[in-house]
């Protein structure tokens, strides 16, 4: 994606070195954070420097180049597997994480060159499968077409493209009339933050609203579809994404308006049969009480904004069941959230 007049992807390696976009400084700052080591990336991941599950999945990968790249020694094969263990510790519920950590393990089992190779082959894939979406996405976007979204799904949650958000920039240089109602996404506001600063700069027409108005809009008619993102999807098809996307399902099943989640198949994990086997993060009640932002003078500052003294309780995630997921948008196409239907994207 292009920021300014430069080329960026939201993480990339060179060398020993991780590098990705500061996703914590942004909308305010648009930085570059640089991880030496696999422990400089798992702490990028824990502390969300990167996230989102395909960015995750990415970095996580690289991380595990790193320590193949890097262990010495004896004990180098000890080192290696606590580095595996660090790095599948950081978040807990991206089925991408997994996906990637594996993929490189295995290859770097062969040589420190293959886990880098198989980590980099990793991040052009997830790039490559969001594009793929974006093309089948496009397809069911109307003439006109106002889409409300939740979280961040967009290039930044990706290595590129992104998934939610790559059928509305292809919609929209497709020629279409696109308007897209972004939920803030408390209590981290990653549409507020992400998604606007995404839309916003590739100049797709939209408006920031909070969490609890998505249900009077859809009631008012102003919603023709939804279009969000996910962390891992069962083998029914219950989709854990980020908490708040369940209640915009139940409400846009009650209402009749079409709900979809854009997935690559790398965020499947047929191992849950269904969503209950989703294993839910927990944040830092932090991220509740205190929030973020910028003051008049450009610092960084953080307020608390609920009462003090109250304790809060604050999950990352939560698990919406298939029978509110009107279709799944993968880089093979759009399957229905079913057994059979995901069975049979696999065997192909
Ligand atoms: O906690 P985050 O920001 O890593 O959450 C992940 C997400 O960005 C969302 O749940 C998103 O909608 C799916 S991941 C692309």
């Amino acid at each position: 994606m292009t920021v300014g007049d430069q080329q960026y992807e939201t993480v990339w390696i060179e060398g020993n070195v991780v590098y990705m976009i500061q996703q914590n400084k942004l909308p305010f700052e648009f930085v570059i954070h640089k991880c030496h080591t696999y422990w400089d990336t798992c702490l990028a991941i824990t502390d969300m420097v990167v996230r989102g599950a395909g960015a995750i999945g990415a970095a996580a990968g690289y991380a595990m180049a790193q320590a193949f790249l890097t262990a010495k020694g004896k004990n180098r094969a000890v080192i290696i597997r606590e580095a595996r263990q660090d790095i599948e510790a950081t978040r807990p519920t991206a089925r991408n994480l997994f996906y990637a950590v594996e993929r490189v393990y295995q290859a770097g089992l062969r040589s420190a060159e293959d886990a880098l190779v198989e980590a980099k082959r990793i991040a052009r894939e997830d790039a490559m499968s969001s594009k793929k979406i974006g093309e089948y996405g496009a397809g069911l976007i109307e003439k006109k077409a106002n889409i409300m979204t939740h979280c961040n799904a967009g290039w930044l949650a990706f290595v590129d493209y992104g998934t939610a958000l790559a059928p509305i920039y292809l919609a929209r240089n497709q020629g279409k009339d696109v308007f897209v109602y972004v939920d803030e996404t408390r209590p981290r506001s990653q549409g507020g933050r992400l998604t606007a600063w995404e839309l916003y700069n590739e100049g797709v027409p939209h408006v920031i609203i909070p969490d609890n108005a998505s249900a009077s809009l859809m009631a008012a008619g102003k919603i023709d579809m939804v279009i969000v993102g996910a962390d891992r999807i069962a083998a029914n098809g219950d989709t854990a994404n980020k908490i708040g996307t369940l209640e915009k399902a139940i409400v846009a099943k009650a209402l009749g308006v079409p709900f979809y989640v854009a997935a690559p198949t790398a965020t499947f994990d047929l191992s849950c049969k269904t969503g209950k086997a989703i294993p839910i993060e927990f944040r830092h009640e932090d991220e509740v009480l205190y929030q973020t932002g910028y003051d008049k003078n450009g610092h960084l500052v953080k307020v608390r904004v609920n009462n003090p003294g109250s304790k809060a309780y604050n999950p990352a995630f939560d698990v919406t069941p298939s029978k509110y997921i009107t279709g799944i948008i993968t880089e093979k196409g759009i399957v229905k959230a079913h057994h059979a239907s995901i069975k049979k994207l696999f065997e192909e």
